[in-house]
């Protein structure tokens, strides 16, 4: 099978492509390397370097030969960030992936695994969340994959477009060589990790006096090569099923003050903490239900254990770090 995946420089593009050549499928990536880098590369992908919104690229290179799927996972991450700049957040997020849309249609490439994510929902009301709860997003960023979402819909209904979209947790820990490397980083463990190496002085958890069981935030982490194993699942699935939405989460939720006990644990290494207030917008609990995947995909996530999640992170990130002195 041959897949375009954009965004397959970064995190989680750059481990579903690892995975997909791993069974022997071939890969081309479309990224801009805007938040990425030419090294993160597998060498046995094709590249091409280009913007979502260069259409004519797109097309161009969708049309050089039949491929069996899009992978979408180009897009700008950072929720904090789409606040301060919610226009770059949906002409990158949004008006791109309108982009990609039209250069799939005008090929006749019809099938396609959307990146979406947890903040499609906002503030939950109940958890673990369903993918029929309401969705009321409480930034730009959750706002301009939901808007991409309703475009996948659309050209579902009008154009045949065959699609899943994956609502992601909060995705963690890494495959063996590869794993995440965001610049700059905002993820809980990766920071906690540099922390460890004292390649930050302190780790700062905003709000210790939420109504959670140490007072700290609680997050679904959800390794990244269950997430991988989804993609493959909803790739397939398209042939059989129609479009839908999926969750995918561990269905696990652990708080902060774990997260980093979790990581002394592992790298035995001292962390220190400094409590901050509250931020603005942070859910209390954010746990999936991803029993719509686990029912319909036969999608069953591997790692449910937090210290080995952590583990295969740590792995990866020191040697990330250690290479880059
Ligand atoms: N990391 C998470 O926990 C998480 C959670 C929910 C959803 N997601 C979604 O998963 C996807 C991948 O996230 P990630 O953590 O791997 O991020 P990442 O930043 O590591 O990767 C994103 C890649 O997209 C590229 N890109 C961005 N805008 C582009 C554009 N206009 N044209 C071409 N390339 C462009 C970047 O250069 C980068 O290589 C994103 O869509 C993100 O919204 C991630």
């Amino acid at each position: 099978m041959r897949y375009l995946v954009t965004g397959g420089a970064g995190y989680i593009g750059g481990t579903v492509a690892r995975v997909l050549l791993g069974r022997g499928d071939s890969v081309t990536i479309y990224d801009n390397l805007c938040h990425s880098r030419r090294e993160a590369l597998p060498p046995a992908a094709e590249f091409v370097e280009g913007d979502l919104h260069n259409k004519g690229l797109l097309t161009e290179t969708l049309s050089r030969t039949q491929y069996d799927g899009v992978l979408h996972f180009a897009a700008l991450i950072e929720a904090g960030e789409s606040m301060k700049c919610p226009d770059v957040y949906f002409r990158n997020n949004t008006v791109g992936t309108l982009s990609l849309l039209e250069a799939m249609h005008a090929t006749g490439t019809n099938r396609l695994v959307f990146s979406s994510t947890a903040a499609c929902y906002g503030e939950p009301r109940r958890t673990p969340i369903e993918e029929g709860d309401e969705l009321k997003p409480t930034n730009a960023y959750g706002e301009s994959k939901l808007l991409s979402e309703h475009m996948l819909r659309w050209f579902g209904t009008q154009f045949g477009m065959r699609y899943a979209a994956l609502r992601y947790f909060n995705v963690a820990g890494a495959i063996e060589g590869y794993g995440e490397n965001h610049e700059p980083e905002s993820h809980l463990i990766p920071l906690v990790l540099d922390a460890a190496l004292g390649l930050r002085k302190e780790i700062k958890v905003f709000g210790v006096d939420y109504p959670t069981k140490d007072g700290t935030c609680v997050r679904d982490y959800v390794h990244v090569a269950d997430l991988a194993a989804a993609h493959l699942l909803a790739m397939a699935s398209l042939d059989q099923k129609a479009s839908a939405v999926y969750n995918l989460g561990n269905g696990q939720g652990f708080t902060v003050r774990e997260v980093i006990e979790s990581a002394r644990r592992i790298t035995g290494l001292p962390i220190a903490v400094v409590e901050e207030p509250r931020r603005a917008g942070d859910p209390a609990v954010l746990v999936a239900s991803s029993e719509k995947a686990k029912r319909e995909l036969g999608w069953e996530p591997n790692f449910a254990d937090l210290d080995t999640i952590v583990d295969t992170a740590w792995q990866w990130h020191k040697r990330l770090k250690s290479d880059a002195k």
